[in-house]
């Protein structure tokens, strides 16, 4: 390494581009515990006749407030070391700016009786930074699940989505979205079944995934089958809702 630091800083003096050039200068990954990855690029920070470069000398960086292999922390680029050198608001855009060099994605929790649960980091991170949640809340990372219950009791999206700090975990369906869900019946008419009209009187487990997948991959359920008790036949019996065996033009509409 040392060697070849020589050959880099020699180059650099000499002006030989060739030089530089052919040592090709690697991406450095920087893993971080709380904040995922960040990737540095001594290709685009060194491009020249760009605007959107730092178009510098290696001292520029490699000088002792940023030196190889030493790790340092964002109170220590605050303060003006390792990207801080530049990353200030003035000579580039500031360290408030997390997410440039942070890189997060989308989350998608995969729940058995509600379909996909959709995290969105950019919607959050409109109004709070990577502390509001890692790691008090969420390890960056597969955490362990985590029910509904213990949401309550103030785990994972119940520390903030209680009410106070922002909605409720009352309002289910602002995490587990559900729409309407149309069935082409050719002779009898088509039939809308309305989540809106029933997740007023029933929770999503006493639906999903004993009567339903949340999904596509339901099998199509005749009305002999319904009668016998299957689909929405298991509440439309005349006991807990009106029969399927009448009223056909209560399901049954255009
Ligand atoms: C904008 C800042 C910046 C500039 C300018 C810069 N570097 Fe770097 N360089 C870095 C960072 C950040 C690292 C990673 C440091 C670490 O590993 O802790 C690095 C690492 C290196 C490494 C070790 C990488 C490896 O492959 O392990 C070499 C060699 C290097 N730089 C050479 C150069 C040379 C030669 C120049 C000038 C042509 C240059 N750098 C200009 C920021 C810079
Ligand atoms: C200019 C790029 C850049 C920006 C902007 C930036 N970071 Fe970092 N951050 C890094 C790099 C690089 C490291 C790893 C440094 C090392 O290990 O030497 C790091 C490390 C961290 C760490 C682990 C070290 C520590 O301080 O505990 C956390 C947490 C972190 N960043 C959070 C944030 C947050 C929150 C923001 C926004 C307020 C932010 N970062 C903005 C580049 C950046
Ligand atoms: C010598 C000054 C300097 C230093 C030190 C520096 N940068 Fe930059 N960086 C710039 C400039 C200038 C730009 C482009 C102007 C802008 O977007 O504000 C830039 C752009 C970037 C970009 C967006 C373009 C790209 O490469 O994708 C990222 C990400 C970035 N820097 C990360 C880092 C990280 C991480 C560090 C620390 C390891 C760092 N920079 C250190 C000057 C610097
Ligand atoms: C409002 C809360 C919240 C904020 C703020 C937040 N995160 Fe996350 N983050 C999460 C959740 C939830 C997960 C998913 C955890 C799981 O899979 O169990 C996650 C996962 C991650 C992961 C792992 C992703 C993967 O591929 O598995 C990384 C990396 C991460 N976050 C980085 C960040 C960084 C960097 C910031 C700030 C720029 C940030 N997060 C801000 C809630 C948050
Ligand atoms: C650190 C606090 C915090 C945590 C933890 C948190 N949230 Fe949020 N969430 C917020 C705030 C604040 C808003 C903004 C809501 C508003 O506009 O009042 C929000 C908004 C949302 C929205 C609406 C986004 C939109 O605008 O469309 C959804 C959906 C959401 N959160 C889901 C989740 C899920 C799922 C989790 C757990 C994996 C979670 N949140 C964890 C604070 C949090
Ligand atoms: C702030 C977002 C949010 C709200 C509001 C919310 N959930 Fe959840 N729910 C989740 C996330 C995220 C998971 C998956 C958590 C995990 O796997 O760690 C989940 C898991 C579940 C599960 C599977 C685990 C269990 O508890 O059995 C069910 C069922 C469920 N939610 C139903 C509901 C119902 C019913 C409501 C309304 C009373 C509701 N959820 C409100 C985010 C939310
Ligand atoms: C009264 C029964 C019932 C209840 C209660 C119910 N569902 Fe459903 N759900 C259905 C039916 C019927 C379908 C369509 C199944 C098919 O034939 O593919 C469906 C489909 C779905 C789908 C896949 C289609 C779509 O909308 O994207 C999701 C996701 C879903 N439900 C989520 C939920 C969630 C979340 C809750 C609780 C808030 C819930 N459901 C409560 C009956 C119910
Ligand atoms: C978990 C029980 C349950 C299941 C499963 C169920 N329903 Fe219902 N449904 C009810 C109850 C209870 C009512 C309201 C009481 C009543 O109108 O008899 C209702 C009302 C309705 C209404 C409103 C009728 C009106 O007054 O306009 C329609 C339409 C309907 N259901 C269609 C369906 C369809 C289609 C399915 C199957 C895809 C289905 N339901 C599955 C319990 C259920
Ligand atoms: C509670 C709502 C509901 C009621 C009441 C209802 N149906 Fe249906 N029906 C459906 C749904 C939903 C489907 C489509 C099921 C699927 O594709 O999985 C369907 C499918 C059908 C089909 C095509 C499948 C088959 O069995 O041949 C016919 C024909 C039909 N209904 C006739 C009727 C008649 C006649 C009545 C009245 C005696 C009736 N339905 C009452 C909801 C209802």
């Amino acid at each position: 390494m040392r060697f070849r630091w020589t050959a880099y800083i020699l180059a650099a003096l000499l002006g030989s581009a060739s030089l530089t050039s052919a040592l090709e200068l690697k991406n450095k990954t920087f893993s971080t515990a709380n904040a995922g990855k960040v990737v540095f690029s001594h290709t685009s920070h060194l491009k020249k006749k760009n605007a959107k470069s730092a178009n510098v000398g290696c001292k520029a960086c490699h000088n002792g407030n940023m030196r190889e292999n030493v790790r340092y922390t964002m109170a220590d680029m605050d303060k003006g070391k390792s990207c801080g050198i530049c990353h200030n608001g003035k000579k580039a855009f500031a360290l408030a700016k997390c997410t440039v060099c942070h890189k997060v994605r989308e989350i998608t929790f995969k729940v058995k009786e509600t379909g996909p649960v959709l995290f969105s980091h950019a919607k959050h991170l409109k109004t709070m930074q990577c502390g509001a949640c890692h790691n008090k809340v969420f390890k960056a990372g597969p955490n362990k699940r985590v029910d509904m219950a213990q949401m309550e009791r103030g785990k994972s999206c119940g520390a903030c989505h209680n009410g106070k700090k922002t909605f409720a975990l009352g309002e289910c369906t602002k995490c587990h979205p559900v729409k309407e869900k149309s069935y082409k019946v050719a002779d009898a008419g088509n039939v809308t079944f309305s989540h809106k009209l029933h997740i007023d009187m029933y929770k999503c487990r006493e639906c999903h995934s004993r009567l339903y997948i949340p999904g596509s991959g339901n099998k199509t359920v005749s009305m002999a089958e319904m009668e016998a008790g299957k689909s929405c036949g298991a509440c439309h019996d005349s006991k807990s809702a009106f029969t399927v065996k009448e009223s056909c033009d209560k399901c049954h509409r255009t």
